[in-house]
């Protein structure tokens, strides 16, 4: 039992995870919506009932993901880890992400966490040792682990399904089930080669998992969007998992004949949960503190996920821990509830890094506050279906809520107060009927709101909440104090006393939404928090004495919103369709760098039947462009052509070839291409306009 303000209440333990980010790029909004904001909220929350909570996260530095962007740059995978972990764990801060830890997965309590997990099931025989065979690139000379492989969902017919899985249907796959593969190093199609790994008996796990489900979801009601999932999932039926890659980037398989074998991200990433608890617990000089936490039967497991993460969570996870707890040492405890969301869309499109779709934190933060923008993705998260951001609807949100409504409510109170109060809380006297509905409002609130986000509808919590802020100006509207101030003024006084209880509740209900606003408030009430079910009782004592206050909000210009649309469109590869009816400025157009070139060498790409080595002289540098006009030129005939090429494209692979640009051509009706001809008179490398 705990006691807070003179009330009693249990204290529940709660140990509350947030999906670990890969630590191989920035964190967009996507990622807030779909895991980190409810996370946060619902931590918050907590807290102010007074119960016992740990909220780990961290940066997942494993996997392909990390291993590719290191490639893409041609760094070690450390310096793209050390990299995004810094900038993640700062963007979060700013944010107001109240994690007690963000961990990493290349420390070495995790490396020991994964290894004694996968040791135990390899020692009590749990693991199978399969003789298998897996894509190899030739040309490479590796084996190809499931992201550097793409071809067709043998279950959809996806053609940029992933090696493993497939991000359009869900379908998780054996590398040789998947059609027309083809290595993402090389461009080649990439052979099967034998190799040994070691599988967990996933499948024979099938039965039990599908109990905990359902146990789970008929005791704390289950999202219907995860159930789902789960239900998909059994139908297809569980098979056995590899949980080992060849790889030589991420946690070692300990095992002597496993040499060049790492842990496949997945089995070690959801353990991280615990190494970080671990690695809190050290920094906390409770050595221990984590086991009372995971291996404490009481406590309430949540996990925060977006919905791609869901088999992960709610199976693989869940059958890692029952197969543990099979054994004879402590148990754990698995996740009581995940409420993944779903996606966040941006602008009516799917967040894209290579299509500069989006905007990361780290920008946004620099330019708005934390708040407007917790506030705006809280009131829109994708809980039940995906949904989008739209910096229209961020401005309206921050402009017409929390500006005209929160903030509003809460300057005229005050400015009235320190106007005829002196700034101290008046007397509340006899109460009418006007005040005796507020006062019990304000007493119902807590109960209200809490109902919801025990419930994970998080974000009519925060619908709801501004609901009280608009019934709080509609309250000192109707009671006209600058009328009753001139005639009654301890009514005047009721009703500013009201008020300001009101603005006490605002801020407790409010700051796990907005929590620096929150903060902003009590400094300006000279009043701490207290617990959240006390908080829409009269906590401000008449005569308590408040200190200044200030703006919370400020309104965002038109111009400034509109800067950040034009940015948008400007970096982006769409165009303004909305409201330029496709047009675009001569600026955007300008960032195109067409340039004149002559074609020095041609020959033709192996195992190709459309493509051209082109080697192309720009003046003062060359070129190599690989280009797809060998059906229409032959490579003798194109040595000596002046062509137009686009010469700031990004480089590409094709074929394991480097391409530097494009060059342009006209397909004829016939199918035939022409390649456009600058003429002969211009200069190699001149810009065309
Ligand atoms: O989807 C992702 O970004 C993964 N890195 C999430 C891992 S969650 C857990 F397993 F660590
Ligand atoms: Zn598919």
């Amino acid at each position: 039992m705990l006691i807070i303000d003179g009330s009693d209440l249990s204290k529940q333990k709660i140990l509350v995870t947030a999906a670990l980010p890969y630590a191989n790029g920035p964190i967009h909004l996507g990622h807030l919506s779909g895991a980190y904001l409810p996370a946060d909220i619902y931590v918050r929350y907590n807290r102010l009932k007074g119960n016992d909570i740990l909220f780990i996260c961290g940066s997942d530095e494993h996997g392909a993901p990390i291993t590719i962007s290191a490639d893409k740059e041609g760094v070690n995978p450390k310096v793209i880890i050390d990299r995004y972990h810094q900038i993640n764990k700062e963007a979060f801060e700013k944010f107001g992400m109240s994690f007690d830890i963000y961990s990493r997965t290349s420390l070495p309590i995790h490396h020991d966490t994964g290894k004694e997990f996968f040791l135990e099931f390899y020692k009590r025989g749990l693991l199978k040792q399969k003789k298998t065979e897996q894509f190899y690139d030739l040309s490479a000379q590796m084996f190809l682990p499931d992201r550097y492989v793409e071809g067709t969902c043998p279950n959809c017919g996806y053609e940029e399904a992933r090696s493993d899985e497939c991000e359009k249907c869900g379908a998780l796959y054996e590398p040789s089930e998947l059609k027309n593969p083809k290595s993402k190093i090389s461009g080649s199609t990439p052979i099967l080669k034998e190799t040994t790994h070691w599988y967990f008996p996933l499948g024979e796990f099938q039965p039990r998992l599908e109990k905990y489900v359902e146990e789970m979801n008929a005791k704390y009601g289950w999202k219907e969007n995860v159930l789902n999932y789960c239900k998909s999932w059994f139908k297809a039926g569980l098979q056995d998992r590899a949980v080992t890659r060849d790889l030589d980037w991420g946690v070692s398989v300990p095992l002597d004949d496993a040499t060049g074998k790492v842990l496949y991200v997945w089995f070690e990433a959801v353990l991280g949960y615990i190494s970080a608890t671990k690695e809190l617990s050290q920094k906390l000089n409770k050595p221990d503190l984590w086991k009372e936490y995971w291996q404490g039967g009481d406590t309430k497991y949540i996990a925060f996920i977006g919905k791609d993460n869901v088999v992960f969570h709610c199976i693989v996870f869940p059958a890692m821990l029952m197969a543990w707890n099979d054994g004879d040492k402590s148990k754990y405890i698995l996740p009581q509830n995940v409420p993944a969301n779903e996606f966040l869309n941006f602008e009516g499109k799917k967040f894209s890094k290579s299509r500069q779709w989006g905007v990361d934190v780290d920008e946004f933060l620099r330019l708005f506050p934390a708040d407007s923008l917790r506030y705006t993705l809280a009131a829109n998260l994708p809980e039940t279906r995906d949904t989008d951001f739209y910096w229209k609807e961020f401005q309206a949100r921050n402009n017409s809520e929390l500006a005209d409504i929160l903030g509003n409510f809460v300057n005229r109170t005050f400015t009235f107060v320190h106007k005829h109060f002196d700034g101290i809380v008046p007397t509340k006297a006899d109460v009418e009927k006007i005040d005796a509905d507020m006062i019990k409002l304000l007493a119902d609130y807590p109960f209200k709101i809490s109902a919801y986000y025990e419930s994970f509808k998080l974000r009519d919590g925060v619908l709801e909440t501004m609901n009280l802020a608009r019934a709080c100006n509609k309250y000192f509207n109707d009671s006209e104090p600058w009328k009753t101030i001139k005639t009654e003024r301890e009514k005047c006084g009721t009703t500013l006393n009201i008020c300001l209880q009101a603005i006490y509740t605002l801020a407790e209900l409010f700051s796990p939404v907005i929590p620096f606003s929150s903060e902003k408030i009590f400094k300006m009430l000279n009043k701490e928090k207290i617990n959240w079910d006390n908080s829409g009782e009269e906590n401000l004592p008449a005569g308590h004495q408040l200190n200044e206050s200030e703006i919370l909000f400020s309104k965002i210009e038109d111009s400034v919103i509109q800067n950040q649309i034009d940015k948008l469109y400007a970096n982006s590869v769409f165009t303004n369709t909305d409201s330029e009816a496709g047009q675009i400025t001569i600026e955007y157009f300008n960032k195109i760098e067409l340039k004149t070139a002559e074609i020095i060498a041609a020959e033709k790409v192996e195992r190709s039947d459309k493509l051209v080595k082109l080697k192309l002289n720009l003046g003062n540098k060359t070129r190599q462009v690989v280009a797809g006009i060998a059906k229409s030129y032959s490579p003798e005939s194109l040595i000596g052509k002046k062509v137009v090429v686009v010469a700031n494209l990004k480089p590409a692979k094709l074929m394991g070839l480097d391409s530097e640009g494009m060059i342009l051509a006209v397909e004829a009706t016939d199918g035939k291409l022409n390649l456009i001809d600058p003429g002969t008179s211009a200069a190699n490398g001149t810009r065309v306009k």
